[in-house]
């Protein structure tokens, strides 16, 4: 297994390393909102943030490579990190990104994946290998290089958690859940000449500009895990079940934050009451290594 030391060189290799930054994700912005929960949530889960109440919540959007340098405009996956701040003072996560699919059950296939996509002849000679291990992130190559491609900006995307969460009700009862976030605005694509002259920091910008109009808003979904449905891997795609979705609650960007503390970590397994992890291995690997990303960050 990759320790959190060699997954921070693999990431490095992929992107350099930048001193001060998140080695993935290095370029972003803080944000302040709230998340006000749907009747139908409070009855799948007895987690506070879901009790119709409306609670604050940390937001940070983000590139998701690890060169803050690079210009929005460059093909990448977009990050939403979002940080609940529940009644008791305690706080918990959930982390999105714009991809559709995650590349594999384990580990390996993210780094596997991350080494493929650095141009060059390194990535060229570690394509056969990549494609005979992991032929189904193969298949769906065209749809991950289409919300790699897309353009429209971080109100405008739907980004996904992937991993699969066990909710418990307040009465006992669980299912499996697996969450989306859903933009409320419809927006076309922006040529690509379109977003090159609006300027480097483009997504960052319009986020701003909307911001000033009026909240952001966005929509948690769940789909509930059907039969067959494996909620211990990232990469399994779940059938589409209109029937099987759950909306949970809308959140409200209110403002960009940029007093807000940088040095928070958002993590994918600060959970809380009500809301229980699986045994995915790749939800399980990734606190370390957002810990060692974090002490190295912060430490000056
Ligand atoms: C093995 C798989 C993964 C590894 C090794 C990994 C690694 C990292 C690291 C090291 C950071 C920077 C942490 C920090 O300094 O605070 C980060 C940030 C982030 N990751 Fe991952 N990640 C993985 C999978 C995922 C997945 C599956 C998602 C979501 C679907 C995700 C979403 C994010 C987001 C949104 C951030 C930015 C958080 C922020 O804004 O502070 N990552 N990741």
């Amino acid at each position: 297994m990759t320790t959190p030391e060699e997954a921070l060189e693999k990431i490095h290799a992929r992107f350099g390393a930048h001193a001060g930054h998140r080695v993935l994700h290095a370029k972003g912005v803080h944000c302040t909102a709230t998340f006000t929960a749907t009747p139908e949530a409070a009855s799948i889960c007895r987690a506070a943030h879901l009790s119709g109440e409306t609670v604050e919540a940390k937001v940070r959007f983000s590139n998701g490579g690890g060169d803050p340098t690079v210009p929005d405009y460059a093909p990448d996956v977009r990050g939403l990190a979002v940080s609940w701040v529940l009644p008791d003072g305690s706080r918990t996560d959930l982390l999105a990104q714009t991809l559709p699919y995650f590349p594999s059950r384990d580990v390996d296939g993210f780094f596997a994946a991350l080494a493929i996509s650095k141009p060059g002849l390194g990535a060229a000679l570690r394509l056969p290998s990549f494609v005979a291990k992991y032929p189904t992130a193969v298949r769906r190559f065209p749809e991950t290089n289409k919300a790699l491609n897309s353009r429209v900006g971080f109100a405008a995307r739907r980004y996904f958690p992937f991993h699969a969460f066990r909710f418990l009700d307040a009465d006992g009862g669980s299912r499996f859940v697996r969450y989306a976030w859903l933009p409320l605005v419809d927006e076309p694509e922006p040529s690509k000449a379109h977003v090159k002259a609006l300027g480097r920091d483009y997504l960052f910008d319009d986020l701003r500009d909307r911001l000033e109009q009026g909240p952001v808003r966005m929509l948690l979904a769940v789909q509930l895990a059907g039969e067959g449905d494996d909620p211990d891997d990232p990469s399994a795609a779940w059938p589409h079940d209109p029937e099987r979705r759950v909306e949970l609650g809308t959140l409200e960007v209110t403002a960009i934050d940029d007093d807000a503390d940088d040095g928070i970590i958002f993590d994918p397994m600060r959970l809380t009451d009500g809301i229980e992890a699986t045994d995915d291995l790749v939800l399980r690997y990734r606190p370390d290594v957002y810990s060692l990303s974090y002490a190295r960050r912060t430490q000056g």
